[in-house]
């Protein structure tokens, strides 16, 4: 009986070409894996290809209330951007996808696990560094680095050997989608001047006129969002709503270059409409809730956060810590959200909570006051000592 190989299975190009390729080249049978994060594909229809294209079996794996509970929502609690614009939707989904990989090897005894990745991308590091430390007996292969075939030569190599694929007109861009966000590569996009064309879009076509508007509201419990409109909804739902709600007027569109892991910046381009009005209506109720002393402490272990899911260093002791802070930061981040939905806009407009700390009676200028301005000048002279001290000596330069 030949060794057997679990093989991330995407129903795209490049994994259905690996199918065939790893039984030639290593001599395997290989094992397909959808694994469902939300992404739009019909995966039944790529579970037939699997089989059909010479898979010894294929797997369906539902993963979206997992990604929804234990990726998606750790990342709002920690209001997660990668160099403060990306949302990491594609980061975020591969440990995940490497847990799920690594789970069916266990289960079929396989020696390896296959993924379609490019030597040139974040997401082999993030597979292969999850998958080492999850199973370090397994071993990686990665098909994309090793063979040098062009887009065509692929494909030549698909109808050489009766591989059935669905590339009917090329796509210029290369896509990656989950419930999170939709990430846009290649094509016109390298050059970092263009302006991306309106066809790069896909969840963000605007079908809005430019005076449509709409006010929706978020409810958050302990960071997460569990409501909209006041009505209850689970993550992985309220996220797909809101995707289709806020999609349509543009929102959640932004155009980067990056730097990638490897060390090269790459130009891309994400839509995430859903995920960047969560992450802004949190953030503002965190505002309205923690202590400036947390909230400031925590902005700077956000940055670090992000950068650890954009470098592929989920499943490590700094990131269970930092997971712990941030789990605990959000006992009172309970409340209502008020966002603006409008053309290629959006903004919070109105929060609550019963942990509010905004204070009307200290922060009003109008009657009802009862901030006392005689402890604002002690306070003030007691702050500043230092520095009048240092001004005497003639040691502060303006
Ligand atoms: N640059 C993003 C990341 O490293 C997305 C990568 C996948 N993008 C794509 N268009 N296939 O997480």
């Amino acid at each position: 009986m030949a060794n057997k190989v679990i093989l991330a299975y995407s129903g795209g190009l490049d994994t259905s070409v690996s199918i065939k390729w790893i039984k030639e080249n290593y001599n395997m049978d290989v094992i397909a894996v959808l694994i469902d994060c939300g992404q739009p594909d019909d995966l039944n229809e790529a579970y037939e290809r699997a089989n059909q294209n010479g898979a010894q079996k294929a797997y369906i794996i539902d993963a979206k209330k997992e990604f929804a509970d234990d990726y998606i929502s750790p990342s709002i609690k920690a209001n997660l951007k990668y160099e403060k614009n990306y949302v990491l939707a594609t980061a975020l989904a591969r440990p995940l996808i490497a847990k799920k990989l690594v789970e069916v090897a266990q289960k079929e005894k396989a020696e390896a696990i296959a993924h379609g990745c490019t030597a040139k991308g974040n997401d082999q590091v993030r597979f292969d560094v999850a998958i080492r430390s999850l199973n370090p007996g397994l071993k990686i292969i990665a098909p994309l680095r090793e063979w040098k075939l062009t887009r065509e030569e692929e494909i030549e190599y698909a109808h050489k050997h009766g591989i059935k694929i669905t590339v009917t007109k090329k796509s210029p861009y290369s896509i990656d989608e989950n419930l999170w966000g939709r990430s846009i590569e290649c094509g016109i996009l390298e050059d970092v001047w263009q302006e991306p064309p309106e066809d790069v879009y896909g969840w963000t076509k605007i079908t809005k006129k430019p005076s449509a508007s709409e006010y929706i509201e978020i409810g958050f419990e302990n960071g997460v969002p569990v409501s909209l409109n006041s009505k209850l909804e689970k993550l992985q739902n309220l996220v797909k709503i809101l995707n289709t709600l806020a999609g349509p007027y543009g929102i959640g569109r932004s155009d980067m270059v990056e730097n990638r892991l490897i060390g090269i910046k790459s130009r891309e381009i994400y839509e995430a409409p859903a995920a960047v009005v969560i992450i802004e209506a949190h953030r503002q109720l965190e505002s309205l809730v923690l202590d400036r002393e947390l909230l400031h402490y925590k902005y700077l272990l956000e940055e670090k956060m992000a950068e650890m899911v954009y470098y592929g260093l989920w499943f490590t002791p700094l990131m269970d810590c930092l997971k712990g802070f941030i789990e605990k930061s959000q006992e009172n981040v309970s409340g209502t959200v008020k966002v603006k939905l409008s053309y290629k806009n959006f903004a919070v407009c109105g929060r609550k909570s019963e942990y509010s700390l905004y204070d009307l009676n200290l922060a009003t200028y109008d009657s009802g006051d009862i901030f006392d301005p005689k402890h604002s000048e002690s306070f003030i002279k007691v702050w500043g000592y230092p520095y009048e001290l240092m001004g005497k000596k003639g040691r502060i330069k303006g």
